[in-house]
C-alpha cells in the first residue's frame, strides 16, 4: 500500500491482521453462546425468507466477548453491506445523515459503543429505526432549513458494554436484544484450539484447557494469552505448548489459576487493606487503584462478581470469603 511503517508500528499492524484472521465469519464457525446463536439463526433465516431487513439488534455484554464479530457475521450471513461507526464518532445529526445516506435496502449500520451516542443523535435515530425516515435541521440561524429524508429498510446493530446506560426509548426500539455471556472453559478451549490451527501452533489439549481456565471467560483474552504463551514456547520449547509450559508462562505473566491478573488482585487487596473488605463504592475503588471507573465497572468488576470474589450490595462492593481465602487472609469474624 506504499506506506512506510516503523518496526513497532509494523509489529502492531501484523498483530491486528493476525487477530482479524481469527474472527469467525459465519454462525457455524462461531463457538459458544449456544442459546443466543440458536435464536439469532432463526431471526436471520426468517429475514432471508421474507426478503426483509433483519429487525434492529442490540448486543450487550463485557468487552472482548465477540460483539463486533457477531455484527460482521450477521452481515455475512445476510449477504448485505455493513457500515461501521461508533457512538463517540457521531457528533452532529449531519454525521448520522451522511452514514444513513449510504444505506442500500437491507444494509446494516453498526454502531459500536452505542451508549456513548449524544442524546440529540439518539432522538434522530428513533424515527429512522421505527419508520425509516429522519427529519433534521441543517445549517444554523437564518440559513437553517428542515429536511425530511426517507431511508431504505435497514438494520441497526448496536453494541454496548452497558445496556443500562442506554435511554429507555432507544432500547425499546431494538426488536432483538442479545445478552452475551462469559464463555464456558470448554468453549474457550475450542476457540484456543481453532486459533492455534489458524496460527499453526502446536498445542496439547491440556495446555489449551489451562489457558482457557485462565482467560476470564473472554475469547479476546484467550487469543491474547495463546499468543503470549506461543512466544514462550518458541523461545523455550521449540514451539510446542505443553500444559507445564502454559502454566509456567501464564504464571510469569502474572495470571493466577482463577485467571485473575495483577489489577484484579490489586482491587481485592485494596478493598481489604483500605476498606476492611467493604462495602466500598466503585468510584472510591477506582481512584485508589488509579484506574478509570469505566474500566473497573466494565472489565474488572463483572468478572470478580461472576467468579464469586466480590459481591454487590446496596451499600457498595464487598469481598466474599473466597476472596479472603485467595488473598490468604484469615477472615476474623467477617462474613
Ligand atoms: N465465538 C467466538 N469464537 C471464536 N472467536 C471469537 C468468538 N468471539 C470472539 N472471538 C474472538 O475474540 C476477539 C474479540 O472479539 P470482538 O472484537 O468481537 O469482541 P467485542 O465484544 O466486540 O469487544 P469490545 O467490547 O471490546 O468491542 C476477536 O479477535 C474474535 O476473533
Ligand atoms: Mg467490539
Amino acid at each position: 500500500m506504499g506506506r512506510e511503517l516503523s518496526g513497532e508500528a509494523f509489529a502492531e499492524e501484523r498483530d491486528d491482521l493476525e487477530l482479524l484472521s481469527l474472527r469467525p465469519r459465519y454462525l457455524n464457525e462461531y463457538i459458544g453462546q449456544g442459546p443466543l446463536k440458536e435464536e439469532l439463526a432463526i431471526y436471520i433465516e426468517a429475514a432471508k425468507l421474507r426478503k426483509e431487513a433483519l429487525d434492529h439488534v442490540l448486543l450487550y455484554g463485557p468487552p472482548g466477548l465477540g460483539k463486533t464479530t457477531l455484527a460482521l457475521l450477521i452481515a455475512n450471513e445476510l449477504a448485505v453491506n455493513i457500515h461501521t461507526t461508533s457512538g463517540p464518532a457521531i457528533e452532529r445529526p449531519g454525521d448520522l445523515l451522511a452514514l444513513l445516506n449510504e444505506l442500500e435496502p437491507g444494509d446494516i449500520l453498526f454502531i459500536d459503543e452505542i451508549h456513548r451516542l449524544p442524546r440529540v443523535i439518539e432522538e434522530v435515530l428513533y424515527s429512522a429505526m421505527e419508520d425509516y425516515y429522519v427529519d433534521i435541521i441543517i445549517g444554523q440561524g437564518e440559513t437553517s432549513q428542515p429536511i425530511h429524508f426517507e431511508l431504505p429498510p435497514f438494520t441497526l446493530i448496536g453494541a454496548t458494554t452497558r445496556a443500562g446506560s442506554l435511554s429507555q426509548p432507544l432500547r425499546d426500539r431494538f426488536g432483538i436484544v442479545l445478552h452475551m455471556q462469559y464463555y464456558e472453559p470448554e468453549d474457550l478451549k475450542l476457540i484456543i484450539e481453532r486459533s492455534a490451527r489458524i496460527f499453526a501452533i502446536e498445542i496439547d489439549g491440556e495446555a489449551a484447557s489451562e489457558i482457557a481456565l485462565r482467560s476470564r471467560g473472554t475469547p479476546r483474552i484467550a487469543n491474547r494469552l495463546l499468543r503470549r504463551v506461543r512466544d514462550f514456547a518458541q523461545v523455550k520449547a521449540s514451539g510446542h505448548i505443553s500444559r507445564a509450559l502454559a502454566d509456567q508462562a501464564l504464571t510469569m505473566l502474572g495470571i493466577d489459576h482463577y485467571g485473575l491478573d495483577h489489577t484484579d488482585r490489586t482491587i481485592l487487596q485494596t478493598m481489604y487493606e483500605m476498606y476492611q473488605g467493604g462495602p466500598v463504592g466503585l468510584n472510591a475503588l477506582a481512584v485508589n487503584i488509579s484506574e478509570d471507573v469505566e474500566t473497573v465497572s466494565d472489565m474488572y468488576e463483572p468478572y470478580l462478581i461472576q467468579t464469586g470474589f466480590m459481591k454487590r450490595t446496596q451499600r457498595g462492593r464487598v469481598l466474599t470469603p473466597l476472596a479472603y481465602e485467595h488473598l490468604g487472609i484469615e477472615q476474623n469474624g467477617k462474613s
